[in-house]
């Protein structure tokens, strides 16, 4: 049994049980399916990597308090679509008390509840096992006033767990760091190789082979590789246009490790050289990133962090030209919006906008301070729209982001992502480097 597991037992307590579901696999086209990703609640707690799985945990439950529902062996399907482990492995490997075929689930969980005040269950995300426990729950109000006693308390599982997941383990770290290293190499090759002419698709597989080849399981996300103005679209992921001399190249791109993500963005000259006006603005990002980063300690809280960043970008604007006006009343009208319009960073780990509160409160007003075990993100950037008229014209079209993943430890900070370089000096003397 994996340790988180244990310590989800201690957290829903003896009274308790919980019914946490593996996810299914999911139509692509016609018979074709996407590539399977485990549920990340289910892969933290159990570790199984299988689809069509549902783990029954009951803390009380003295002979079996860990039950998992798989599918069975099944030569013919195994020869068609893959090994499975079955009963008797989901037994052995995965720890738990019991194991039974998923086609049992139906009829055997009713008895697995009965006799516990609370039911741990997030409703919403799986439509079949929702509709089984809506139809166990209609006929359960009878027995409850006559005969049995099933659960009459049922509560989302998900602060629980998140709370679990944002606090990183020592070998939750160890991944991390792998899957940064990884990322961070291949930015590295991605500088290297960049030439004007290429196409921003020869990039993305530059960056994910390396991922494929050094162990990560692919992309933690759709890549974004975005020269020239894409890099002016937050989220542009068509990859498909020729990287044109003189642009800039906006590369976002994380892997998996062991489910684990990183999340890495670098931007650089696709000839290797930044001019003036891209380094201008670069310059003010990586200071404003370089601060962040520093910010990113305990006790700090992610609106303070958010502020640092509106207040830097802001007096960066205005030093480069970008803003005009008095720093405080700009950020009071929100002038910096036009160019810095999302957050400066967010919880990664199992996904990459990952599990955990941002609020101390239910009424989300009290921002929630950094605290050790937690991994960040800190990027900030800026994008200059190429039809922003209010823009001195050498800014337009330039988009700039610089993205680290960080840890917080008791005594500070761990940037996961340092072995690719972010100081414009750097970068130039890497691609020149490799062109010789
Ligand atoms: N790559 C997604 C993000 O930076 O949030
Ligand atoms: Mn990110
Ligand atoms: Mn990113």
């Amino acid at each position: 049994m994996k340790p988180q597991l244990k310590k989800f037992m201690d957290a829903i307590g003896k009274d308790a049980v919980a019914i946490i579901p593996a996810a299914h696999e999911v139509t692509r086209s016609y018979d074709t399916e996407y590539k399977f990703r485990q549920d990340n609640d289910f892969l933290y707690l159990t570790g199984f990597p299988e689809p069509d799985a549902v783990a029954v945990i009951a803390p009380g439950n003295k002979k079996n308090p860990y039950t998992l529902f798989v599918r069975p062996r099944d030569p013919e399907m195994e020869t068609w679509f893959g090994r499975r482990e079955g009963v008797e492995g989901a037994k052995k490997n995965y720890g738990a008390d019991k194991t039974l075929p998923i086609e049992k689930f139906a009829k055997e969980f009713g008895k697995l509840l009965d006799g516990h005040d609370k039911l741990y269950y997030r409703f919403g995300r799986y439509e079949w096992l929702d509709k089984l426990l809506l139809q166990y729950l209609s006929t359960q109000r009878y027995r409850r006033l006559k005969t049995a006693y099933p659960p009459h308390t049922i509560i989302d599982p998900t602060l629980i767990i998140g709370e679990m997941r944002l606090h990183k383990t020592t070998e939750e770290v160890a991944f991390m760091q792998k899957a940064g290293d990884i990322a961070a190499e291949a930015h590295v090759l991605a500088m290297q190789n960049c030439k004007p002419g290429m196409n921003e698709s020869e990039i993305e597989s530059i960056i994910e082979h390396h991922f494929r080849m050094s162990g990560a399981s692919g992309a933690a996300y759709n890549s974004i590789i975005g020269g020239g103005d894409n890099a002016t679209i937050l989220h542009y992921v068509e990859n498909n246009m020729t990287l044109k001399d003189g642009d800039l190249l906006l590369v976002d791109a994380g892997c998996e490790y062991q489910g684990y993500a990183s999340d890495i963005t670098r931007t650089f000259p696709v000839n290797g050289k930044f001019t003036q006006a891209q380094r201008d603005i670069y310059d003010v990002v990586l200071d404003v990133q370089i601060a962040c980063c520093e910010a990113t300690k305990v006790g700090t809280t992610i609106k303070q962090r958010q502020e640092l960043s509106i207040e830097l970008l802001t007096e960066g604007m205005k030093k480069i030209g970008l803003l005009k006006g008095d720093t405080k009343k700009l950020i009071k009208k929100k002038a910096y919006f036009k160019y810095y319009m999302h957050g400066v960073g967010h919880y990664l780990g199992l996904d990459v906008h990952d599990a955990g509160r941002y609020f101390t409160d239910q009424q989300a007003k009290h921002s929630r301070p950094f605290e050790a075990g937690m991994v960040l993100t800190v990027e900030p950037g800026i994008y200059v729209p190429p039809d922003d008229k209010d823009a001195p014209a050498k800014f337009r079209g330039i988009g700039v982001r610089i993205e680290d993943d960080v840890l917080v430890t008791e005594s500070g900070n761990v940037n996961l992502t340092a072995k690719v370089p972010k100081h414009a000096e750097e970068i130039e003397e890497i691609m020149a480097k490799a062109k010789k």
